[in-house]
């Protein structure tokens, strides 16, 4: 299997959920490395399994405040993990955070639909746009040539959802209007950053994590959080400059945009 070899990560989002047990994986592998967990409420009830890992594995993981919705929050970010990096660039950087709203083209409140933009999509652009100078560093200092994760990468969480060939077949029973308008919209940010990112390297693409059981994907869904991650880490050690600018599952499953 692929290892994440990558020295510096950073996570959004990682206080529960994918990004949560992301942290928890990543920290099993035994390549040396640095994660930035980042969550908008550090300190609060939703953080305490974040904050008990952090304190288990004080000099591997460093919790920072990161609220996607918020450009200054996103700024302050990018000030501190960029004085924490040093010289060091960063090698990966997974945008996971994300909301859900549902409805249909009736039901849909406005205000759903501007959240979801706001924090599925605006906030990772602005994230994209802090932290590039890291990523650049990153790419620039490896010694190895065309594009991987343990270069320099930016890993998009995104969904089937926002696929406009897969459209989501249940739209007429469960119908996730919001989400998924912003995550075709997320689809399209990963497809131009893929462009103004490849200059530098730095390699970029979409990845669908399956139906996973988590707030987001409830109850019901078939897939444990922990074989989801697994498949992810599997899918972002292997990849190469041939995934740039693509859309994959957890499998490794091409997925048309
Ligand atoms: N689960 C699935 O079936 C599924 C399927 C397809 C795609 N995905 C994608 O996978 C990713 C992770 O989803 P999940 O299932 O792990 O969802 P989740 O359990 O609901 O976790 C969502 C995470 O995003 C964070 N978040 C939301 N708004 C934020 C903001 N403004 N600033 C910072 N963090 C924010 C949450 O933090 P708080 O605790 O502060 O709210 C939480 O850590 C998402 O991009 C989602 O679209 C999931």
């Amino acid at each position: 299997m692929a290892a994440v070899k990558a020295c510096n990560i950073l996570i959004t989002g990682a206080n529960r959920g994918l990004g949560l047990e992301t942290v928890k994986q990543l920290l099993e592998n035994s390549c040396q490395k640095h994660i930035f967990a980042t969550c908008r409420d550090p300190d609060g009830p939703k953080s305490e399994a974040l904050r008990e890992l952090a304190r288990k594995h004080p000099s591997v993981i460093t919790i920072i405040c990161l609220d996607v919705d918020d450009p200054c929050s996103i700024k302050e970010s990018a000030k501190k993990v960029g004085s924490l990096l040093g010289n060091n660039g960063l090698n990966l950087l997974v945008n996971n955070a994300a909301i859900v709203a549902r409805g249909t083209i009736h039901t849909s409140r406005v205000e759903d639909m501007k959240n979801t933009f706001n924090t599925n999509v605006i906030g990772p652009l602005l994230i994209i746009r802090e932290y590039q100078p890291y990523l650049q560093t990153a790419a620039k200092a490896s010694r190895t040539p065309g594009m991987s994760c343990n270069k320099a990468a930016v890993i998009n969480i995104s969904s089937v959802a926002g696929s406009m060939t897969r459209k989501p077949s249940n739209h007429i029973q469960s119908p996730v209007l919001p989400y998924s308008m912003s995550k075709a919209g997320f689809n399209m940010l990963t497809v131009l950053a893929a462009e103004e990112l490849k200059a530098d390297e730095i390699l970029c693409m979409a990845l669908h994590p399956g139906w996973v059981k988590t707030e987001l994907g409830g109850e019901k869904a078939p897939l444990e959080p922990k074989e989801s991650v697994e498949g992810m880490l599997r899918v972002i050690g292997s990849l190469t400059e041939k995934q740039h600018g693509g859309f994959l599952d957890y499998t490794g499953e091409t997925i048309p945009w």
